[in-house]
């Protein structure tokens, strides 16, 4: 509710007094009543309406129809019912009875003006009224929550710009005015009421680096904006006709919620008196130097909407890859596969990537989402090798964000803040707590030692500042690489909770090739066909014991992550797949001993699975056939791409390789509860 001030008469000299529409107006009859009177009675004009009550309740005075007692328990609120159309137009007049006749007289002349800041609180997509809103200065939660929304405008509709859109102090166009937020000032008032008294919108010098609102100023042809809040701007006096008017203000975020900032900027506009001390006008500039005063303000809050990722569950719309030195059939494969999931592929060519081949890891796809408006933006991570421009030059999709306490020029980054660790799972429920995006999930080390390795603080700490997908910290120091794609993925599933989650499986895979050697196939070779490479056994590889030693430390380290992953994503075991994979430890942190298999492209139903180059047995690859027969009864598509050379041999595989911008949730992000 916007706040007015209270109103006090005196039967000395008439009062003069600005009531806002829809505000409730305190009037102290007491204080100022002659001192030997006892009881009081009003009238007012038909435009203001008059409540008076007593707490504890009593009867008024039986004598005479409306008197009341002066007693400071008697309440007087005064409401408007319309917009004045000259100043002090509505009386109030108060009469004070004692034992002395005639009753002493005090008289109030009130000018009642509307004045009201809209904006989306609703969340409809469209500013509307909102005087039925009780409270704009409080933004909630849920799925009956209020509060409106901005978007950190972080797009480049100007696509010669370099910069983002919300680096610059000026509206390009339409499209421009689309990613911002709008707020209507609203103002009905006497046509001279600017004179006496003015209008300031402002915001808190603590969040004024956080926004950034223009005014739109309107033309005969077109309008004009101009900024009148952001950095270094904490507020500003408007210029305003009387009369009827509405004011539009355009409201774009400049920062994500992060550690030193929750996300929630107010807007307030003040009224402020200054004809008591000055009587008539005031060089504008000279204004905010002299004493006025405070007789009115309203506020509306923003909540800055956070950067939400998309697990593989979500539809695929673009595949990336980058073309390398000989890797045109990984390439083909892909393209393929794409096709099949009716999705567009985007190649970065030889000479932007730098050999650069880690697609993954560069950059996270996601998006932001307001009620009137919806953008894909690219979280664009530290790491900064060949692809480094990649994320802002070329990914068409159009926004990305790389800056903040989160961006590059932190330093210090190490492979652990490569997005390949940084997945989310799909939409769980955990212990009855909901979360319809998903959660974050990133690798990092399980204890602080010299040697370990963790996600850059000011990654993690942007990441949890998002809310809305809690992010999980699983264990991946154990890999070379480090990183969570290397024993994990998600596919989606049409029983159970929509998803399977895979895992990579030394024991499933030590039980497969035992079965098989049982079976007579334990000359059955591996890596056939694969350049360079020795062919290795069946039986030599279950005979291997310092192999059999390096995998069950794998094993252990999955297990740990598995009973973190079910405890934190409310998993049951039958919600878990193993995926048959080997590793073998190098200076004890542990690589795929082939193709890894969980690191797969996920676009649907159609998974691009690294060819693992197993066991032939009757011809076909018993690992292959093994994975066919644990996805395909789920409705997936298993197709194996070979990416031995120019990414297994370098310690990545398929999904390392690649990235995906996939559909935003239909879910809206402010109906959930943190
Ligand atoms: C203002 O003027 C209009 C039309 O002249 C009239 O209908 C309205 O009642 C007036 N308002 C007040 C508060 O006197
Ligand atoms: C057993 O496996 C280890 C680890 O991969 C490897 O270094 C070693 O050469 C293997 N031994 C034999 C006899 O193949």
């Amino acid at each position: 509710m916007a706040q007015g001030t209270l109103i006090r008469v005196s039967p000395e000299q008439p009062t003069h007094a600005v009531c806002v529409l829809g505000t409730v107006t305190q009037l102290d009859v007491c204080s100022s009543a002659p001192e030997d009177c006892t009881s009081f009675s009003i009238n007012a004009s038909p435009g203001v309406v008059v409540d008076t009550a007593h707490s504890p309740p009593v009867k008024k005075i039986p004598t005479g129809s409306s008197k009341w007692p002066l007693d400071p328990g008697v309440e007087v609120t005064l409401t408007m019912k319309a917009a004045s159309n000259s100043t002090g137009d509505q009386k109030v007049q108060i009469s004070y009875y004692g034992p002395k006749t005639p009753p002493v007289k005090a008289l109030l002349y009130l000018t009642g003006v509307e004045i009201s800041l809209c904006a989306d609180i609703t969340r409809t997509g469209k500013v509307k009224p909102t005087r039925a809103v009780k409270d704009q200065r409080t933004w909630t939660w849920g799925p009956s929550g209020q509060g409106a929304i901005l978007l950190v405008n972080c797009d480049r509709d100007n696509p010669k710009s370099s910069a983002m859109d919300c680096e610059d102090e000026e509206v390009l166009d339409s499209k421009d005015l689309q990613d911002m937020s709008l707020m209507t000032l609203s103002t009905k008032t006497p046509r001279d009421f600017f004179i006496t008294h003015k209008l300031v919108l402002h915001v808190a010098r603590s969040e004024m680096d956080k926004v950034r609102v223009f005014q739109a100023i309107r033309g005969k042809l077109s309008s004009k904006y101009r900024v009148v809040l952001g950095p270094q701007r904490p507020s500003h006096s408007l210029m305003l006709p009387g009369g009827k008017y509405n004011t539009d203000f355009y409201v774009e975020g400049l920062a994500f919620p992060d550690t030193d900032f929750p996300g929630l900027i107010t807007l307030t506009v003040s009224m402020l008196d200054s004809s008591n001390l000055w009587p008539s006008s005031i060089e504008p500039s000279w204004a905010g130097r002299f004493q006025t005063a405070l007789v009115f303000q309203d506020s509306v809050v923003f909540r800055v909407a956070p950067w939400i990722m998309t697990p593989n569950t979500q539809p695929p719309q673009e595949v990336y890859a980058c073309s390398i030195f000989e890797n045109e059939d990984f390439l083909k494969s892909v393209i393929d596969l794409a096709k099949k999931a009716k999705c567009k592929v985007t190649i970065c060519p030889e000479e932007e990537n730098m050999d650069d081949q880690w697609m993954q890891d560069e950059m996270e796809i996601g998006y932001i989402q307001a009620p009137h408006k919806t953008l894909p933006v690219v979280f664009d991570s530290p790491r900064n090798r060949g692809l480094k421009e990649f994320p802002i030059k070329r990914v068409m999709v159009p926004a990305w964000w790389g800056g903040g306490t989160a961006g590059p020029s932190r330093g210090g980054t190490s492979g652990m803040d490569s997005f390949g660790n940084l997945e989310v799972s799909p939409p769980v429920t955990v212990r009855g707590k909901k979360y319809p995006l998903g959660r974050i999930l990133f690798g990092s080390s399980c204890y602080p030692s010299p040697y370990s390795r963790e996600m850059h603080q000011a990654l993690q700490d942007f990441l949890n500042a998002q809310q809305v997908q809690a992010p999980v910290k699983l264990y991946s120091d154990w890999l070379s690489v480090g990183h969570v794609d290397e024993f994990l993925s998600f596919v989606p599933a049409p029983d159970r909770k929509g998803f399977r989650l895979l895992l990579a499986s030394p024991r499933s895979c030590y039980k497969l090739f035992q079965e098989q050697q049982n079976e007579g196939h334990g000359e059955a070779l591996m890596f056939q066909g694969v350049k360079k490479k020795n062919q290795q056994k069946i039986k030599n590889i279950l005979s291997n014991k310092t192999l059999r030693e390096h995998n069950s430390f794998v094993e252990s380290c999955i297990s740990w992550n598995r009973e973190l992953l079910k405890r934190e994503l409310g998993l049951a075991e039958s919600d878990i797949i193993d995926i048959p994979q080997l590793f073998k430890l190098k200076e004890f942190k542990a690589k795929a001993f082939f193709p890894n298999m969980v690191n797969m492209l996920v676009l649907g139903k159609y998974l691009g699975i690294p060819k693992p180059f197993g066991p032939i047995i009757d011809g076909r690859c018993c690992l292959e056939e093994k994975v066919r027969s644990l996805l395909e009864p789920l409705g997936l598509h298993c197709t194996f791409i070979d990416d031995f050379t120019p990414y297994h041999m370098l310690q990545g595989e398929v999904h390392c390789g690649t990235n995906v911008r996939r559909k935003p949730f239909s879910f809206k992000w402010w109906n959930m509860v943190p």
